[in-house]
């Protein structure tokens, strides 16, 4: 199986790292625009296989995509990263432009590969790749739920000083401050966390949560890159290996929940088709509020890319 990242920065080389030395694929090539870039880390992640025992290839190559020909599946994480004082959406312009210009390249030599969208604003670039591709929408999804319900987890976690591995979570919207988690879907072994911790300090994880980006951009003066790469890692393993898993993502909705023609996280099925289903949850009045004002949010972003042509 074959997998090209796209974007060697921090994201970009993180989930080249993470598909090569948990043997995810049998090659990654990883792209970027800088030269030299992806070549040296490609480089270094192979010098390493002796030391951790994997034997993925992977390759470095600046903007040749004749060496991604054939591949499974796509991870792009080319664009710029959020900087201290910048919303996701001040991206969308430079952004918007990478990933189309990628897209196209990717699918003139991988025509039957899975897009997964990396690039902010998430839920925005995601459209961009659908629509640059052709693709069906099935096979354009973006990574933002699994990477904002990771947060969510690892906070409950601390907080209840528990395993992360036993808290189960979906949140679902966009990926931004308008996202929707959901106390109501949350699991510490199975039992409703609400039983588990009171109302107060579930609402202060939620809020932590749904500015977990920025928390990171204002600590490092970027943003993240450990969760992120193994989060787009993740999703490319349900589909290589036709896991079927069930994860929040973002893909454009065709009448589920009631929306049309915007692209939203939702949990779904994942496997070596893409999306083989969305999951709808039968969510309360707040519930239906709160995803609401999440679509109106995305909606707003959408309409700039529209007017941006
Ligand atoms: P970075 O700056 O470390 O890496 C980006 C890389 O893209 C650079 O190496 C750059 O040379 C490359 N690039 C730019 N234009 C290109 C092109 N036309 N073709 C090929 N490569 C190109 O940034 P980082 O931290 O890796 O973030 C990448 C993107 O992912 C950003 O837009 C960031 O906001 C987003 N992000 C999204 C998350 C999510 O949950 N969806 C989480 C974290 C980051
Ligand atoms: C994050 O959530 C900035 O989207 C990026 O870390």
């Amino acid at each position: 199986m074959k997998v090209t990242v796209v974007g060697a920065g921090n994201v970009g080389a993180t989930c080249a790292d993470v598909l090569a030395y948990r043997e995810i694929a049998n090659e990654v090539i990883l792209v970027d625009i800088k030269e030299g870039v992806a070549e040296g880390k490609a480089l270094d992640i192979w010098q390493k296989a002796p030391i951790n025992l994997y034997d993925t290839r992977t390759v470095g190559v600046t903007n040749d995509y004749a060496k991604t020909a054939g591949s499974d599946v796509v991870v792009i994480t080319s664009g710029l990263p959020r900087k201290p004082g910048m919303t996701r959406d001040d991206l969308i312009e430079t952004n918007a432009g990478i990933v189309k210009s990628v897209t196209e390249q990717v699918i003139k030599y991988s025509p039957e590969a899975i897009i997964v969208i990396v690039s902010n604003p998430l839920d925005v670039m995601t459209y961009q790749a659908h629509i640059s591709s052709k693709l069906p929408r099935t096979k354009v999804i973006g990574m933002a739920g699994i990477l904002d319900t990771a947060r969510y987890r690892a906070f409950l976690a601390e907080e209840l000083n528990v395993s992360p591995k036993d808290i189960q979570a979906v949140l679902m919207g966009g990926h931004g401050d308008t996202m929707v988690p959901l106390p109501r879907y949350t699991t510490v072994g199975g039992i409703p966390v609400t039983e588990l911790i009171d109302e107060e300090k579930l609402n202060a994880i939620i809020e932590r949560t749904k500015f977990g980006g920025g928390e990171l951009v204002k600590l490092m003066g970027t943003s993240a890159w450990y969760a992120p790469g193994s989060a787009a890692a993740q999703m490319v393993e349900a589909i290589l290996r036709d896991q079927r898993r069930v994860f929040p993502v973002c893909i454009k909705l065709d009448g589920e929940y009631g929306i049309n023609d915007c692209y939203l996280g939702v949990p779904v099925i994942l496997g070596k088709n893409g999306v083989e289903k969305v999951i709808e949850l039968d969510l309360n009045d707040d519930e239906k509020a709160m995803l609401e004002s999440s679509r109106i949010h995305v909606r707003e972003v959408m309409e700039v890319l529209e007017k941006l042509g």
